[in-house]
């Protein structure tokens, strides 16, 4: 009996698909199939990830673009790397203007490098040329978060100036408050709760499939 146990055992691992493995490789050739569309939707356009600080854009947008097979690019990082300085440095030494004058330059240049998923600081979109450029070469996807959830995933960090204040919560409210029905102009919205942010991933390619299928892009 242990002989035979053992060649069945033998069979399970190098010859037939266990059931469970070809569940899991439908699943995933189901979802290849999925980003591909939505890949080819996007017909080379940026995908532009906006909403507040702490919203998710950075991480659900390197897992986004993993999925998706783009290159990701990071605004505030590509902003640093210009300025060869960090934000809360800019902040400090040139102030907030001379920060967003950089952002919408640097935003201006990421925007013509076609098909990559951009993750933008949570105050780019308000700035009108910006949201121009994006809603003429770009999909904007709004990463739509509560108060407790933002406040609970800012607090890690630091790094952000706006919220170096005795009151950061009552900055976030403001800012909530004056933000919130312009990102609504974004092309998609996505809820972003603190689950899995592969849920979050997985919920922006659903609506970017079906914004794309009422919005085509151009053909490539
Ligand atoms: C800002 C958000 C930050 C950064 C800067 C200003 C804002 O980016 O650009 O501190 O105005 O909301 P994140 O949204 O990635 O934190």
């Amino acid at each position: 009996m242990a002989a035979r146990r053992d060649q069945d055992e033998g069979e399970a691992a190098g010859g037939g698909v266990a059931p469970a493995a070809e569940a899991v490789a439908l699943r995933a050739t189901a979802a290849t199939a999925r980003e591909e569309r939505a890949r080819a939707a996007l017909a080379g356009r940026p995908l532009v990830l906006v909403g507040l600080m702490g919203a998710g854009k950075s991480t659900v947008g390197r897992r986004l673009a993993m999925r998706l097979g783009l290159p990701f690019r990071d605004a505030d990082t590509e902003i640093e790397e210009a300025a060869g300085m960090s934000i809360p440095d800019i902040f400090e030494i040139y102030g907030e203007a001379h920060f967003r004058d950089g952002e919408r330059r640097v935003i201006d240049r990421l925007l013509r490098e076609g098909a990559i998923v951009l993750a933008t600081g949570g105050g780019a979109f308000m700035d009108d040329a910006t949201r121009r450029a994006v809603a003429e070469s770009g999909v904007s996807v709004w990463l739509k978060a509560d108060l407790d959830t933002l406040m609970r995933r800012v607090r890690k960090r630091t790094t952000r100036p706006l919220l170096q204040n005795p009151d950061p919560e009552g900055t976030m409210r403001a800012l909530m408050e004056r933000r919130y029905p312009v990102y609504a102009t974004a092309d998609v919205v996505v809820e972003s709760h603190d689950g899995a942010h592969e849920e979050v991933v997985e919920a922006v390619v659903a609506a970017l499939e079906a914004h794309l299928a009422i919005h085509p892009g151009d053909a490539p």
